[in-house]
């Protein structure tokens, strides 16, 4: 069943193998052109917003970006979309959700206003708790018509490429169970699925009643969730929810060690309420990401801007959360970090599946510029995933990821703040999204 408001993969392929379309008539086209890696400090100022220029795709890849009548006759008889005096962006990336879940949780949104914190709920066996034995519960299919519904909302705000998390799963069958709903979304959709394991999310309660049992839980993490999720190559990299009262610094450096040794790429969870350190220890284990970043210390600051891994900053799960503190992304940016914004899509701290809104929170409460955000949602994202040579910028040799916005001016996809501006989106050239 194809997912609502998508074409499904084999009816387009069916029709349009060799399909070679010209954009033109945009208002502006962000390009995002530059080095194909995250960028840094001062490189995020100019996203490149280009008028008067029309883009070329041949199949999956962008062939061309120039002049609307070289383009023409470069390309006779392409197929014509025209955008109608609006904005062409690459098509955003999502780089950090946890969209494989069951049962939303708006019951603990009035606890959390009537003042319970969100680690007390999870004490008393809410928060991620409450997801799992959800989950637990249901079904693979169930689960996979759940992300259905879910996927073309993402969608519908102009994300092409989406990370999704397992991690509501907490044993090995539901872990896996959770992993391979993914894998069967990526077979029915054109959109971009990037697969994250995400066992160490949480101690789950039946180890956390035992004797030992946080070691028990971490042994069975690395010898059993782990060596499944690589033969069934079910994930591309290995995440860890690093905080205080959830995985300790050297727990997350003993599971990322082992996920790292197994051929998995990293991401973590880190510096999310407090400070633990969780950002030096992205960077010294070489991670792709550190992701949340609230709490983030000096000395973790000065470790990202060393290195290669992204800070990626979700600013919709503080907002949700009802929190002040936001990640210091001017820091982050000054001292030379590559700074990504994302989502954090999961139903207990951020519901949202609105990409620009981040944008606008990117803007109002981390006091980055438009062309910071557009990067943070591209490029930088992309850099997140491990993806940034071959998405995120709207060059020849790309895939031709595109989003089309209901607006004259990029400006407008952060000043409309909630709005769905997306018209339309494709990834490597096939429609994903039609408003
Ligand atoms: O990214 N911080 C940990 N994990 C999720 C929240 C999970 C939940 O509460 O369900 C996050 O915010
Ligand atoms: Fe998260």
């Amino acid at each position: 069943m194809p997912l609502r408001a998508t074409v499904s993969r084999s009816q387009f392929r069916a029709d349009c193998v060799t399909r070679r379309i010209i954009f033109h008539n945009a208002s502006q086209v962000v390009t995002c052109t530059g080095p194909a890696r995250g960028r840094r400090g001062a490189e995020m100022a100019d996203a490149s917003t280009r008028r008067n220029v029309a883009i070329a795709v041949d199949g999956a890849r962008i062939a061309s970006v120039g002049a609307p009548d070289d383009i023409e006759r470069a390309y006779p008889g392409a197929e014509r979309v025209d955008c109608a005096g609006r904005v062409v962006t690459p098509g955003l990336v999502d780089s950090h959700t946890h969209a494989i879940f069951g049962r939303p949780r708006y019951d603990e949104q009035e606890l959390r206003a009537a003042g319970a914190g969100y680690m007390e709920i999870a004490e008393q066996g809410g928060g991620i708790h409450s997801s799992v034995r959800d989950l637990r519960a249901r079904s693979e299919d169930d689960l996979l018509a759940l992300a259905r519904t879910r996927l073309p909302r993402l969608a519908r705000y102009g994300a092409t490429t989406i990370e999704i998390k397992s991690g509501y799963g907490l044993s090995v069958d539901d872990e896996l169970k959770s992993l391979r709903v993914i894998a069967r979304l990526q077979a029915e959709t054109p959109l971009r699925l990037v697969p994250t394991w995400l066992g160490g999310h949480e101690i789950p309660r039946e180890f956390r009643e035992r004797a030992n049992g946080r070691q028990k839980y971490i042994d069975q993490l690395i010898h059993e969730q782990l060596p499944r999720v690589v033969t069934e190559r079910l994930a591309t990299f290995a995440d860890v929810f690093c905080e205080p009262g959830v995985f300790t610094l050297k727990e997350t450096r003993t599971i990322l060690a082992a996920a790292r040794s197994k051929g998995l790429m990293l991401k973590l969870h880190a510096d999310e309420l407090e400070p633990c350190g969780g950002a030096e220890l992205a960077a010294e284990l070489g991670a792709i990401s550190a992701d949340h970043l609230a709490a983030i210390s000096p000395a973790g600051i000065g470790a990202l801007a060393q290195s290669g891994t992204v800070a990626t900053l979700l600013p919709g799960t503080m907002l949700f959360l009802g929190r002040t503190r936001q990640a210091p992304a001017r820091e982050l940016i000054s001292a030379g970090a590559v700074v990504a914004l994302a989502t954090d899509f999961n139903p207990g701290t951020s519901p949202t599946p609105n990409l620009p809104l981040i944008m606008t929170l990117g803007v109002s409460q981390l006091h980055m510029s438009v062309a910071e955000v557009v990067l943070a949602t591209t490029v930088n994202a992309a850099a997140a995933l491990g993806l940034a040579e071959s998405t995120g910028q709207i060059a020849p040799g790309f895939s031709a990821d595109l989003a089309l916005w209901d607006c004259e001016d990029v400006r407008e996809i952060p000043y409309w703040y909630g709005d769905a501006r997306c018209a339309a989106s494709w990834c490597r050239g096939e429609s994903v999204y039609l408003a």
